[in-house]
């Protein structure tokens, strides 16, 4: 038995020694000191033992256990430590890896010009005022001396909501609610979005315009001119050029086209300004003293002239954009180029 034992012993701590992770060395413990293990099936046998052998047999089989049960615990912390520190090596934090940084936002070309050209207009006094999206065909036409039928509503291919009720074609709108509210003189802009029913490459059925009105005493073309040459310095620096041409809508007379040194080329001649070095930019004019009686203005005290930048094409313009489709897209690669 003592043998037995001393073999038991041996074996036992040359398994714990080999074992070279905690699941084996658990399978050890539970070989040799498990329910059904050896050591304790002989521990479990002492009472058959002869009882003049039983007392050294017992002690013998005793300090086998001790040591099993000493060895296998160190082993097992042993084995624990080096599982530990694997682990941390494998979940080690490099602390000189660059952070992912937060991402920032930033004003969309859009909204960046219209901040600027507010900018500018309040700077010369204008008040900024807004106004509907949805509006009656009177304010988006008749008021502006453009009746049903006339051949001027061509120009403006228009969503109809009902007969009466439309999608604004221009923020022209809103120079009648300004007139019909404010007592002259006053000075407003009004920045807005307006829809026509058109789509290509330069043309969304959504674009951005502004209009200013100035109405006062005794203002005209000179007054008109010498803002917009003003506003088009600050807007893109003193060496712009502008160019005048005739042009015509309803509700001004004269009415002008102001063209100013084409942005993608620096007035070279480009395919987008088709060799002249010129890009329009302005529609204008002296506003039509029908429209002032209309809109309820003394035409015999006050005259006014008013000007309809479209934003959109000298943000693509300015920005380099080939496609007008991609200011509205929200395209993240898109607006990431544009910070
Ligand atoms: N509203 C016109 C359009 O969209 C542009 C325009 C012309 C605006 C003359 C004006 C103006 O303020 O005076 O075609």
């Amino acid at each position: 038995m003592k043998e037995k034992l001393e073999q038991i012993l041996k074996n036992g701590l040359q398994e714990t020694e080999n074992a070279k992770d905690l699941k084996t060395l658990d399978d050890v413990r539970v070989k040799y000191l498990g329910k059904t293990g050896e050591l304790t099936q002989i521990l479990r046998g002492m009472k058959d033992i002869a009882p003049e052998d039983r007392k050294e047999v017992g002690i013998v089989a005793n300090k086998v256990r001790e040591a099993l049960e000493t060895a296998l615990s160190e082993k097992l912390a042993r084995l624990e430590e080096e599982k530990l520190q694997a682990d941390m090596e494998k979940e080690k934090v490099d602390i000189t890896e660059p952070g992912k940084g937060t991402k920032r936002g930033a004003l969309h070309p859009l909204s960046r010009f219209n901040n600027k050209f507010i900018e500018i207009c309040v700077e010369m006094g204008f008040t900024v005022i807004q106004g509907p999206e949805i509006e009656t065909d009177y304010y988006n036409f008749e008021a502006l001396n453009v009746p049903k039928n006339h051949p001027a509503r061509d120009m403006q291919d228009s969503f109809y909501i009902t007969d009466n009720i439309l999608m604004r074609t221009q923020t022209s709108n809103m120079q009648i609610r300004a007139m019909e509210k404010m007592k002259p003189p006053f000075k407003v802009v009004c920045p807005g979005r307006v829809y026509r029913n058109d789509s290509d490459s330069s043309h969304s059925p959504i674009f951005n315009q502004f209009e200013a009105l100035v109405i006062d005493e005794n203002v005209g073309l000179k007054d008109l001119m010498m803002m917009i040459k003003e506003i088009l310095k600050r807007l893109f620096g003193d060496n712009i050029k502008i160019r005048v041409r005739p042009s015509y809508f309803p509700f001004t007379e004269p009415s002008i086209e102001i063209d100013a040194t084409c942005q993608m080329c620096g007035g070279k001649g480009c395919n987008l300004c088709k060799g002249t070095g010129f890009s329009e930019f302005f529609a204008a004019g002296v506003v039509n003293p029908k429209v002032l009686e209309m809109a309820g203005i003394d035409s015999k005290k006050y005259s006014g002239f008013a000007f309809g930048p479209g934003i959109d094409r000298s943000v693509m313009v300015t920005n380099k954009i080939p496609n007008i489709k991609y200011l509205f897209r929200n395209d993240m690669r898109f607006l990431k180029q544009m910070r």
